[in-house]
């Protein structure tokens, strides 16, 4: 897996954005999420609510405002490295400033990145700054989420699958599933859980919220899960917004080691900060044509706000039993035009785990079909995770579930 700190770009100037774009498409091992402001307010804002793990400023005007910048964002970020861009030519500072310039330095700009951006300077950058990802990254959890723009095709039965299906394999209190299916949250019912306190707490509470509030407001699940319910009705979900939902999985990732988000059909500014936060996005997908044609669209745009596409698995999720007519995998990849990376089988025992809140994956089999097929996507993730912690940053190749003996799993339903 790739590494994907997020970077806020602070500054007026318009060339900023095309530099960074440039300069990050050539990095080796790194894929940051780049996201850019104009105004110091609003990059202090932002970083309150991001939690970046980098923030360049563009050294602009009175170089007395670096310094004030600085200090108000490593008071609203702690732990975010403050890089300030500048110009060669274009500073002619007096003596007075560049002690203003030394002055900063020591306070809390931790770097400095010349203009126009060059990929190696960056690169350097990064390593420099982030240290080793490995050292940094052990610190964070790992984000996935599970999304479509259609409702009913299996991504909280995935969202539950796999949560559950990590947490039996791992210590209690390491995986946090978070129900942001605002309007219609079923991860509890799923689990059956019934949690006093949900998603909307957490944003009504974002200015005092911090690790430990946050696990206070999770309940857990028998199996070591904590989950972090849904708003219970439409008063308390409009408290939920993107920002207040980024900085909850920010923290999140800060003190869960997986932290699964089940979302909502619908491609908004909460979805796109849940994306922002992502290491790893599932579309998922059935193989009906209004649903293929939905998921066709939805994989364009999930790339053109910025999401990188190695970092998008396809999850072809067959919650029908086999349609005479329905589409073959093949069918759906052509649709797509990419693959798909898994194929979840029916299983007709789902709907009795639906009812009774009795989660399939510790209660059925994992020997063959949906069992299976999650407990593949599982082992590829902590496998995934291991491999990263041993090696230097390099880019994952694609994760493909091995098919089982006597036949591939496309085949079990594609026919
Ligand atoms: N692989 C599957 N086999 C059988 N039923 C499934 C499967 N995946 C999902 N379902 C069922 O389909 C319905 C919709 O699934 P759900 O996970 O709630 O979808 P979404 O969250 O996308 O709206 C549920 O009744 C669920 O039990
Ligand atoms: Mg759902």
């Amino acid at each position: 897996m790739e590494h994907t700190p997020q970077i806020l770009v602070v500054g007026s100037d318009p060339l900023l954005k095309d530099e960074f774009t440039a300069a990050v498409a050539g990095l080796r091992g790194w894929k940051p999420v780049v996201h850019s402001v104009r105004g110091a307010r609003q990059g202090i804002e932002v970083a309150r609510n991001r939690r970046p793990e980098v923030v360049c400023v563009q050294v602009e005007g009175d170089p007395r405002s670096l310094k004030s910048f600085a200090e108000e964002v490593s008071a609203a970020a702690p732990g975010t490295a403050i890089v300030a861009l500048y110009r060669p030519d274009g500073l002619g500072f007096s003596d007075g400033e560049s002690n203003v310039i030394i002055e900063a330095v020591r306070a809390q700009v931790q770097d400095f990145l010349r203009r126009p951006l060059s990929a190696s300077e960056l690169q350097q950058l990064l390593d420099r700054v982030l240290r080793r990802p490995k050292e940094q990254k052990k610190d964070l959890g790992r984000v996935l989420s599970f999304v479509s723009n259609k409702g009913g095709v299996g991504k909280s039965t995935m969202s539950v699958s796999v949560a559950v299906e990590l947490a039996r394999r791992l210590p209690p209190g390491k995986v946090l599933l978070v129900d942001c299916s605002v309007h219609l949250g079923s991860c509890g019912p799923m689990l059956d859980l019934t949690p006093t306190t949900t998603l909307a707490h957490a944003a009504r509470e974002q200015n005092r919220l911090d690790e430990t509030l946050l696990r206070k407001l999770t309940v857990r699940h028998a199996c070591g899960l904590d989950l972090l319910g849904a708003p219970v009705d439409p008063v308390d979900a409009s408290v939920v917004d993107d920002e207040t939902l980024s900085r909850t999985l920010t923290l999140a990732r800060r003190s869960w080691d997986w932290v699964i988000v089940d979302t909502f059909p619908m491609l908004d500014g909460m979805i796109m900060s849940i994306l922002d936060l992502s290491d790893r996005a599932y579309v998922v997908v059935q193989n009906t044509v209004p649903n293929v044609v939905g998921a066709a669209r939805l994989l364009p745009v999930i790339q053109q706000i910025g999401f990188p596409r190695e970092r998008t698995r396809i999850v072809l999720n067959n919650n029908f039993e086999k349609a005479p007519g329905g589409l073959t995998i093949a069918d759906v990849e052509a649709r797509l035009d990419a693959d798909v990376d898994y194929v979840i089988p029916y299983q007709k025992r789902l709907i009795t785990a639906l009812n009774t809140g009795r989660p399939y994956m510790l209660h059925g089999t994992k020997l063959f079909g949906f069992g299976k097929a999650v407990k593949l996507l599982v082992d590829d993730l902590l496998a995934g995770m291991e491999t990263e912690a041993e090696t230097e940053p390099a880019p994952a190749p694609r994760a493909r579930p091995a098919p089982p003996a006597g036949g591939s799993t496309k085949a079990s339903f594609a026919d």
